[in-house]
């Protein structure tokens, strides 16, 4: 059984995502852990109370090559074959990712590669565009660059807040995250340059 890692530092919505299709044998794999970079996430908390292995990492005060060294240890130590970002707020070193060639996944609320980086949701909003959504990439060593395997598309409506619409998105985000993990364990990405080409079941 594939072996999966989640790693968050907030609330940990796509990870509650992820793991009730984990449940229900949609996506045939494991969640060998939790791991967070901060202590509070409440994220980490559910994690407890689902049972599941749940590891808080410090970030801080520490160099990035220090924080990601004891991370790729725990990760290993867990003998994980699959890396989940699901509000992973840091940065990952291309040390780092280099340890999991094209086998960790990111999602960010918007679509790529529009609006990368933080407040993606207030830059659309901004912006003024009509139409936003989510993206679940491939990472890479860069930020919000990677290869794209699947997107949602999300209406920007007049009345929008950023609540509004960030809740919006995070509906498309619960639906598109568990079906790219599936892929991804599955065994279903392919990488063509750029481009990911999904086989079909
Ligand atoms: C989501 O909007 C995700 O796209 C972004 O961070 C947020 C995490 O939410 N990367 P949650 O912790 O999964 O509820």
């Amino acid at each position: 059984m594939t072996k999966i890692a989640i790693l968050l530092s907030g609330r940990g919505s796509n990870f509650e995502a992820i793991a009730r299709s984990v449940a229900s044998g949609l996506i045939p794999a494991e969640i060998v852990t939790v791991i967070s970079n901060r202590e509070e996430a409440g994220g980490l908390a559910r994690a407890r109370a689902l049972g599941l292995n749940a590891q808080f990492v410090t970030s801080k005060n520490r160099t990035r090559e220090s924080f990601d060294r004891e991370l790729a240890a725990a990760l290993k130590g867990c003998r994980v074959d699959c890396v989940c970002l699901a509000g992973f707020m840091r940065v990952l070193s291309p040390e780092f990712v280099r340890q999991f060639p094209a086998k960790i996944l990111n999602i960010h609320p918007s679509l790529l590669p529009a609006f990368p980086g933080t407040d993606a949701q207030r830059q659309a909003l901004e912006y003024g565009v009509k139409f936003t959504g989510c993206t679940v990439h491939l990472v890479d060593e860069t930020v919000d660059t990677g290869p794209v395997v699947l997107q949602a598309v999300v209406p920007v409506l007049d009345g929008d807040s950023i609540e509004s619409l960030s809740a919006r998105i995070l509906e498309q985000e619960h639906k598109i995250y568990p079906e790219a993990v599936k892929l991804l364990v599955e065994g279903r990405i392919r990488i063509e340059g750029r481009r990911v080409i999904v086989r079909a079941e």
